[in-house]
């Protein structure tokens, strides 16, 4: 994909179209604008309703735009992203946008996991462990600060890639990322971490505190990332729960 966001046509007609309502009509409206209606854009393309929604979902997961249930589906923000409630990385979450990813290392050492780190990896106190803290970035901008811990067995340190998506290494090693436990929390920053991320000591960020286990319940990862709260949201689906009322 290319730095501008532009994905290479590829063969699924409901992508075609994704492609083609970024390129015609996102790119000339504002955030918060209204999208035509899914019927409209159907006549419009001369495709499905259901082809339309298709890709207004791919839309939505790249956070390009987000739907209000009876209302429509609006223009995303350009500087906020909007993360959508799938498990995804860093890594992946940037690619969607067409920014490029990348990682300023600032510690990666062994160490022996204690109370609250042993407790979220449901490993014995003095296990070993990985721990990262790495400044994520995209075009070069900082978006996050994420300090994380592995246990050893799941991401020895040695051999690790840390300029690199990690996920990718923990499925690389079957070890992927399958389900996640989040909490999001809001906070100020503090000098060094306002710095970290360019913004002014005492500017907001989010707080995501998330533990990932495997499809077979492994857990691989208690992580606390700090998200700008400029540039990032996040979207959730919330459904009444069959039997409710
Ligand atoms: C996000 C998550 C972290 C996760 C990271 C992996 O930042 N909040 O919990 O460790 O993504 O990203 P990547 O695969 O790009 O290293």
């Amino acid at each position: 994909m290319g730095r501008d966001g532009q994905r290479p046509t590829s063969g699924f007609k409901y992508e075609r179209i994704a492609d083609a309502i970024r390129h015609d009509m996102l790119d000339n409206l504002l955030p918060n604008d209204i999208l035509p209606s899914e019927r409209e854009l159907a006549d419009r393309f001369g495709v499905s309703r259901m082809t339309v929604r298709a890709a207004i979902a791919t839309l939505v997961s790249q956070g390009r735009v987000y739907n209000i249930q009876g209302s429509g589906t609006y223009v995303g923000s350009k500087e906020v992203l909007t993360k959508s409630a799938a498990l995804t990385s860093f890594t992946e979450d940037m690619v969607a946008r067409g920014l490029r990813p990348s990682s300023r290392v600032i510690c990666a050492q062994r160490v022996a996991a204690t109370g609250m780190i042993a407790h979220r990896l449901a490993v014995e106190t003095g296990a070993a462990c990985t721990h990262v803290r790495r400044l994520r970035l995209a075009d070069e901008d900082p978006m996050a600060l994420e300090n994380v811990y592995f246990p050893a067995e799941v991401l020895p340190l040695e051999g690790v890639r840390l300029a690199e998506s990690l996920y990718d290494q923990l499925a690389e090693s079957g070890n992927e990322a399958f389900r996640s436990e989040q909490e999001i929390t809001a906070t100020v920053l503090d000098d060094e971490t306002a710095g970290l991320l360019d913004v002014p000591e005492g500017s907001a960020a989010l707080v995501v505190t998330r533990v990932s286990s495997t499809r077979r319940g492994r857990i691989i990862e208690y992580a606390r990332t700090y998200y700008r709260a400029d540039r990032y949201s996040f979207m959730t689906t919330v459904e009444r729960e069959s039997g409710e009322r």
